[in-house]
């Protein structure tokens, strides 16, 4: 069984920032959630998250296990106190990962969790770590090589003029015999630039040992991406969401722009749904197929059924049935429900409200904890008139009913079903079934 332990104490000072590094966010989901994920995916189930003291509660919430490393002294120091918490299995492995390289492939672990192996030529290493070609100048640490075989590493603070223009790169993750391990951590001192115990020191401890330290070559270098400020953000950010683009590309949506469509992790989204462009869509929403996004959306924790038109809308914690088209410039929010075949139109506002099958809400209108019957047309300008100062208050519109052009439904009020308001009415009283009202305040027009 492989273990994994996920550097992630530092402070990263460079993001200037309150909050520490390994939380800032990227497409919807903090960098260590995308570095955890990835381990999972290389099949690592097993891990230990080293933090700083103010980051523990926060990534306990992810199901893994994790240490507090109180006095950030190094990375070496930081897999040090891994292993104290972590019962000594002979034989085993350990991956080491940093939590600000959200970009790590899992199949770059994978690998990982056999590097050690012995291969046609070599026999079994105690060391394996991720290098990568990148142009200089870079603050990663260099790969310094005699002939083929790993020599030591040197960290930028440390490197002789020479030494800089190396531009094979130390990644920053690794994998270990855990033994060897072990026991190189209990030699590394503190003797550098830095004053900090830097794990990279085991390659060099390995190697005078006479034991066997293997590079494996990252593919790409933006894959090993270690996010040390904003800038870095951004280009991670662009990275990440392009392959999320990708592999909902791949499941059959149409995505008209990825350069401006701004996705994220488990989302569900049907086949031959087409996205337009300046479009988001956040926090778990699901789409179903045929659906018609954008241009300029913004989707969070928003449900719909198939074949779903939103334009240049925005749809939050609501659900929505199928055949539903809402928008141009309409705000569905606060747990709002759409059944099939409603139509929302321009300049509208739903909160908290519920829409029976074929209701129609066309024009500039703002409906608030308020439920809406079968068939029933809202005309232009309607407005619930929900809160009385105080507190908030439902209407309750039953089906076939015709609410008239700038309608004021003073809440709480409810409309029969078959009733209608004349326009600019004012409903200040409960409207009977099949009555007809108007008027400010609305009374009952003489019957016909
Ligand atoms: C480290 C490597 C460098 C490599 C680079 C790749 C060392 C000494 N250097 O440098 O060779 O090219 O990563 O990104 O290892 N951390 C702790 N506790 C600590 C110090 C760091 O948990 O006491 C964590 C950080 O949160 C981070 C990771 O370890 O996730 C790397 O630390 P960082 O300070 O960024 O090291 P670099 O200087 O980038
Ligand atoms: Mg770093």
């Amino acid at each position: 069984m492989i273990r994994a332990i996920v550097l992630a104490a530092g402070k990263g000072t460079r993001m200037k920032s309150t909050r520490p590094k390994v939380q800032h966010e990227l497409c919807g989901r903090s960098m260590l959630w995308y570095v955890l994920q990835a381990l999972r995916d290389a099949g690592i189930e097993e891990i230990v998250v080293v933090v700083s003291p103010d980051l523990q509660e926060w990534v306990d919430g992810f199901d893994v296990n994790s240490v507090v490393q109180a006095e950030q002294l190094g990375t070496g120091h930081a897999v040090r106190v891994a292993l104290e918490s972590l019962d000594p299995r002979a034989g085993g492995r350990i991956v080491v990962a940093c939590g600000d390289m959200p970009l790590v492939p899992a199949e770059l672990f994978a690998a990982m969790t056999s590097s050690l192996d012995p291969s046609d030529d070599e026999g079994e290493a105690v060391m394996a770590l991720v290098t990568a070609k990148m142009p200089l100048p870079s603050y990663f640490g260099r790969i310094v090589r005699r002939g083929k075989a790993v020599e030591c590493i040197v960290e930028v603070r440390d490197a002789t003029a020479d030494q800089l223009t190396i531009d094979e790169m130390n990644a920053g993750i690794y994998a270990f015999d855990e033994s060897a391990l072990r026991e190189a951590v209990t030699h590394l001192r503190p003797e550098n630039a830095q004053s900090e115990y830097y794990l990279t020191d085991t390659v060099a401890y390995f190697v005078n040992a006479g034991k066997r330290v293997r590079p494996v070559p990252a593919r790409e270098h933006l894959h090993v991406l270690g996010i040390n400020d904003r800038v870095e953000l951004a280009v991670a950010r662009r990275e990440m969401n392009a392959r999320l683009c990708a592999q909902y590309m791949r499941e059959g949506v149409t995505i008209i722009d990825p350069e401006t469509t701004y996705l994220e992790p488990e989302l569900a989204i049907g086949s031959d749904t087409v996205i337009y462009p300046n479009t988001t869509i956040a926090r778990l929403s699901r789409l179903g197929t045929h659906c018609v996004v954008g241009p300029n959306a913004r989707l969070s924790n928003a449900a719909a059924g198939d074949r779903v038109t939103i334009r240049e809308s925005v749809v939050i914690d609501s659900t929505i049935g199928d055949d539903v088209s809402v928008g141009p410039f309409a705000h569905l929010r606060g747990e709002t429900e759409v059944a099939e075949r409603v139509h929302v139109g321009n300049f509208v506002e739903i909160k908290k409200s519920r829409l029976a099958r074929r209701a129609k809400v066309s024009h500039l209108s703002y409906l608030g904890d308020a439920t809406i019957g079968e068939e029933t047309n809202i005309g232009a300008g309607t407005i619930t008139c929900n809160f009385d100062g105080k507190q908030k208050n439902e209407t309750i519109v039953g089906r076939d009913v015709s609410i008239g052009s700038n309608t004021s439904l003073v809440a709480p009020v409810t409309v029969g079903d078959g009733a209608l308001t004349g326009a600019g009415s004012v409903v200040t009283k409960d409207v009977p079934e099949g009555e007809r009202v108007a008027g400010n305040p609305a009374r009952p027009l003489p019957r016909k």
